[in-house]
């Protein structure tokens, strides 16, 4: 895929990705939900494959989250399913083969069956060396148990109160070493961070788009990183002052 109008030197480092929509795109076509989370699987492959085709950095999804276990019992054993037999298992030699490196995000409780977890690591441990795009599948994950597991290493380590900041935070996360969203996108015309890395998006720039998650495709990414580049980031600064921090 080449970059075409976008601007290859203001490309997001990092993306983050609400994946919603299944549900209604299956209602729409008098299939039961579960199909859309089938379809779902297939846009997310064909995602990660833009996302390296573009090169971008990091891709962060949204699986299932912490509040999704209150969904019907059935649903979500097919979640759980979708995500640990055709991601991680069908098409975890295609995202290898694409240089992909495959990580989670999350709690690793009970609640998460001892085989899912395995495969997960799995699934980490055969991709770890791959160089192009890093895609992180944050599963059982809440921002706010994030940070509540954070404050917990960090209280474990016995930090005084003035040992607590925003980095000795930051190293307690579930993933330190990966940078901030730089965009932030949600699917599905919803305009809500539904508990999505609360702490990683304080400064990431939101763009939500109608298209409901299983019709997303590459030119989707695309017309989001094309609203991110009409942005201006400025973290605080004012207009002029940033202008002036811009290289060139
Ligand atoms: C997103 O689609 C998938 C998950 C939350 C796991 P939904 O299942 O939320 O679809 P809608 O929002 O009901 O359409
Ligand atoms: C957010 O979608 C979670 C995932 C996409 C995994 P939801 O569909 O669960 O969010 P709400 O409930 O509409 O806020
Ligand atoms: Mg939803």
């Amino acid at each position: 895929m080449d970059l075409d109008d976008l601007d290859p030197k203001r490309m997001p480092r990092h993306v983050a990705c609400v994946m919603d929509g299944n549900g209604r795109w299956a209602k729409k076509r008098g299939l039961p939900r579960t199909e859309g989370h089938r379809a779902g699987e297939e846009a997310l492959f064909e995602t990660a494959k833009a996302a390296v085709e573009l090169g971008i950095e990091w891709l962060t999804v949204y699986a299932f989250s912490t509040e999704n276990w209150r969904r019907p019992h059935d649903e979500v054993r097919f979640l759980i399913n979708v995500i640990a037999d055709d991601l991680l298992t069908r098409r975890r030699d295609q995202l290898h083969e694409l240089g992909v490196r495959i990580r989670f995000a999350g709690r690793r409780d009970w609640r998460v069956p001892k085989w899912v977890l395995r495969r997960m690591d799995e699934t980490a441990q055969l991709t770890r060396h791959n160089k192009a795009t890093t895609v992180t599948v944050a599963f059982n994950y809440g921002g706010r148990a994030e940070i509540v597991d954070a404050v917990r290493g960090l209280v474990a380590e016995g930090a005084r109160p003035d040992q607590v900041d925003e980095r000795a935070l930051r190293r307690h996360m579930y993933l330190p070493d990966m940078p901030d969203p730089d965009l932030f996108i949600r699917t599905s015309g919803e305009y809500r961070i539904s508990n999505f890395l609360l702490w990683e998006i304080a400064y990431s720039e939101l763009v939500f788009l109608d298209v409901l998650w299983p019709d997303f495709r590459g030119e989707h990414l695309r017309e989001a990183v094309r609203e991110y580049q009409r942005r201006e980031r400025r973290f605080g600064l004012t207009g002029e002052q940033h202008g002036e921090a811009l290289p060139g």
